[in-house]
């Protein structure tokens, strides 16, 4: 006689457990910063592991007092769906330079763990007028070169905001007075671009998850010139905003600039424990004043040296199927 009991097999019993499982957490790791830092391209870069799960818009939270209002459960609401062992990470640039922000995260939960992306002060600078000039020129509406914003009556203009979030050792210091460095991630954004694969070895490890994103996970797209991600057989690059070609810059501007940059970038170094190469020489005007990105469009990247073990890797790659296949029923 035929066994007319109930089955139940193994994907429902899956979507069982994750239907009663699931919940919305509040981030366990935040992307602070720093803005055009390339905080778009880690968050997306950090989705691609199994065990992150990512806020999808930025959700400024403890920068904007009206939101911060709303409290923590408005929060919380904010967040994807996850499983417990999966770190929900979000991301809002703005919290690095907010005077609010360190305090309010520190409140919430005081061992948060931080990551910050930092790029060479002086082409953030020009990246953040660039975006500025993008939004101007789609709404035809006017606009200055970068040289009136940055320099005036022959002085930098330490007051134009892009200048202001360039000070990385103005904003760290608030962070660091609540934040030990130890819970301070800090990706090399320039490197991120170069290299994405190792600045994302080293944020697996900070997070303390297991290695999971694979060489196979990029791709480097010759027209875009960066490294674009592949996942769960999709392809896809960063939104069109993100690496855009750069305006040609004075350079009697720009040195004025990394002049002025110069010691509060050595202040930050010291800071951190770490330095970076930036403004050396005034090494950053054949990027900065060529097209955004450029030196960067490198196919040389070990990513690709990696390819012998992607075939190890496919395995693990379903469990990041199966991540995007069922949290969006939880
Ligand atoms: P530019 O547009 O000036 O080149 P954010 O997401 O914080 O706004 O940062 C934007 C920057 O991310 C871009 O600045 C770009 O240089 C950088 N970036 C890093 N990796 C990228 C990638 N794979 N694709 C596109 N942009 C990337």
């Amino acid at each position: 006689m035929a066994d007319t009991r109930p089955t139940c097999d193994t994907n429902q019993l899956t979507l069982l457990l994750l239907y009663t499982f699931c919940l919305r957490q509040v981030p366990q790791t935040i992307i602070i910063g720093v803005r055009k830092g390339g905080t778009r391209a880690l968050l997306e870069m950090l989705n691609l592991h199994p065990d992150v799960m990512v806020a999808k818009s930025e959700v400024h939270f403890f920068d904007w007092d009206a939101n911060y209002r709303k409290g923590l459960d408005w929060y919380r609401r904010q967040m994807p769906m996850s499983l417990p062992g999966q770190v929900t990470v979000e991301k809002t640039p703005g919290y690095f330079t907010s005077t609010q922000a360190p305090r309010r995260i520190h409140g919430m939960d005081g061992s948060t763990r931080l990551l910050l992306i930092v790029r060479d002060p002086a082409e953030r600078v020009i990246s953040d007028y660039t975006q500025v000039l993008y939004n101007r020129k789609e709404r035809h509406k006017a606009y200055r070169p970068v040289e009136e914003f940055l320099v005036r009556e022959g002085e930098l203009n330490s007051r134009y905001k892009a200048v202001q979030r360039s000070l990385y050792d103005v904003h760290i210091a608030a962070w660091l007075e609540l934040f030990p460095l130890r819970q301070i991630h800090i990706v090399d954004g320039d490197l991120l671009i170069a290299d994405p694969l190792r600045e994302l070895r080293q944020v697996e490890n900070f997070l303390q998850l297991p290695p999971r994103i694979r060489p196979a996970n990029f791709y480097f797209n010759q027209t875009k010139g960066f490294y674009c991600l592949r996942s769960g057989g999709l392809q896809r690059c960063l939104d069109p905003s993100k690496g855009r070609p750069h305006p040609p810059v004075d350079g009697v501007a720009l040195a004025q600039l990394c002049r002025y940059l110069r010691p509060h970038n050595a202040n930050f170094f010291r800071m951190v424990g770490r330095t970076f190469r930036w403004c050396a020489g005034q090494r950053a005007a054949p990027s900065v004043t060529g097209m955004g990105g450029g030196r960067h469009r490198t196919t040389s990247s070990p990513v690709f040296r990696h390819n012998r073990r992607q075939n190890a890797d496919k395995k693990k790659d379903r469990k990041g199927q199966l991540k995007a296949a069922i949290l969006p029923h939880c």
